[in-house]
């Protein structure tokens, strides 16, 4: 079969649907500046599903140096890998700044986070050694862990019981090879908004030989006094030998990077294939990324902003009978019951009828019968935001609730009209 046919045929779970969508719950265009309210389809909408947790993306200063930085030197310089001809002291300046940030001796700066992730478990482990990873994990760690040529273990989200089961069956393999063991986490699980447990993965080091990895993509700038991520939260820096970050979140940017023992790291640097074989990052992203390091320093008011939002948001919420889960981080899921039609209908519902743009995941993401609306508060969201949020979370409660979502035509349920 022709390879072109065969993709016409076969969409993939996503591609398959996408004749019901106008670029409106995939590929929406969210227009006007990154901010609290934005113009979707031609209307000013309250959004809540930017991971611009700090609200930097926007920042008078942030905006200046990024335009500075790339009006000096474009967006290509430097140009080629790093290794090559792609390195500054500037790229050792944020490497250092971050590393120091999040209480590690050492870091190193990734041109993408999700490449920098695969990189990084292909580097670490080879055939004689085990991985076991939390179920839950995101989508940069499964591919990883596909990429690993020997044994791996995945254990039940957050159960320490079964990811001891696991380090056993581990220990028994890696006895065999004279391997070792890597354990992989997230510090915050973006859908959930749950932290990894943190504390009872690092109490399993008293009785197992292995390396822990955090993934910590939701949680650097959000979690921990100073915003150094889930880790200092826990008290457990560091127990973590591999502390990853992207800046696509906090630091509403692009790029990421590790921290971890130099030593590591000096070995890691010449085998991480996708930055050794990349485009370093722009030095424009780099002064970029320096300037967002220094106001999270500077500024400890954003994160409190933020959590003052969270708080609110999650209360509120609470109070009027929502389910939440189990989040414990800014990422706020409201769990509701219906299916993926249902789903589809609330979320126009919201952004066409109230003016809210937050995302939600039906089935297959989640079990049948569950639709997770999830909220992404930020620190330059206001009280009010809040409040005109949970007026209409009532609201769309209700109408779920009386089943006006479920709108029968000829082939089964039908979206509504808007
Ligand atoms: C948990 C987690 N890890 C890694 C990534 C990938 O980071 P990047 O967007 O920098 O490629 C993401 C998404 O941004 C994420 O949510």
């Amino acid at each position: 079969m022709d390879l072109f046919e065969k993709l016409q045929a076969n969409r993939g779970p996503l591609g398959s649907i996408s004749h019901i969508d106008d670029n409106y719950y995939m590929f929406p265009m969210l227009e006007g500046e990154i901010a609290p309210r934005m113009q979707f389809k031609g209307k000013t909408v309250l959004t809540w599903s930017l991971n611009n947790y700090l609200g930097l993306a926007n920042h008078p200063e942030v905006r200046k140096a990024d335009a500075e930085a790339a009006e000096k030197y474009g967006l290509g310089y430097p140009m080629g890998a790093r290794m090559m001809t792609g390195n500054t002291k500037y790229h050792h300046q944020l490497e250092n700044e971050l590393a120091e940030f999040v209480g590690k001796p050492a870091g190193l700066l990734l041109n993408y986070g999700y490449q920098g992730v695969l990189s990084i478990i292909d580097a670490l482990v080879g055939r004689k050694d085990v991985i076991v990873y939390d179920a839950e994990c995101h989508a940069c760690i499964i591919d990883g862990v596909r990429l690993h040529m020997g044994k791996r273990f995945v254990y039940p989200h957050n159960d320490i019981s079964n990811l001891e089961l696991q380090l056993k069956r581990a220990e028994k393999i890696t006895k065999e090879t004279g391997g070792g063991i890597l354990v992989i986490t997230e510090g915050v699980f973006g859908m959930s908004g749950n932290t990894g447990d943190l504390k009872g993965i690092v109490e399993l080091k008293k009785k197992f030989d292995f390396r822990l990895m955090v993934d910590d993509a939701h949680g650097f700038g959000t979690m921990g006094k100073n915003g150094a991520g889930t880790a200092e939260h826990y008290g457990v820096t560091d127990e973590v030998d591999i502390y990853f970050a992207t800046f696509a979140k906090s630091m509403a940017s692009i790029g990421g990077f590790l921290a971890s023992d130099p030593k590591v790291l000096d070995v890691l640097k010449y085998n991480l294939r996708s930055q050794i074989f990349a485009k370093s990052l722009p030095l424009a992203i780099v002064l970029g990324n320096i300037k967002r390091l220094e106001l999270i320093k500077k500024h400890p008011e954003f994160k409190d902003n933020l959590w003052k939002i969270v708080n609110a948001l999650q209360s509120g919420l609470k109070e009027m009978g929502l389910n939440i889960g189990t989040t414990k981080s800014p990422v706020t899921p409201v769990v509701l019951s219906g299916d993926p039609f249902e789903a589809a209908n609330l979320m126009k519902d919201l952004r066409s009828n109230y003016n809210i743009f937050c995302s939600a995941v039906a089935y297959p993401v989640v079990p049948k019968g569950t639709i997770i609306v999830r909220i992404i508060p930020t620190a330059v969201h206001t009280l009010d935001d809040v409040k005109e949020t949970l007026k209409v979370f009532e609201t769309i409660k209700e109408k779920l609730h009386d089943g006006v979502y479920l709108k029968e035509g000829e082939k089964g349920a039908t979206l509504l009209e808007t």
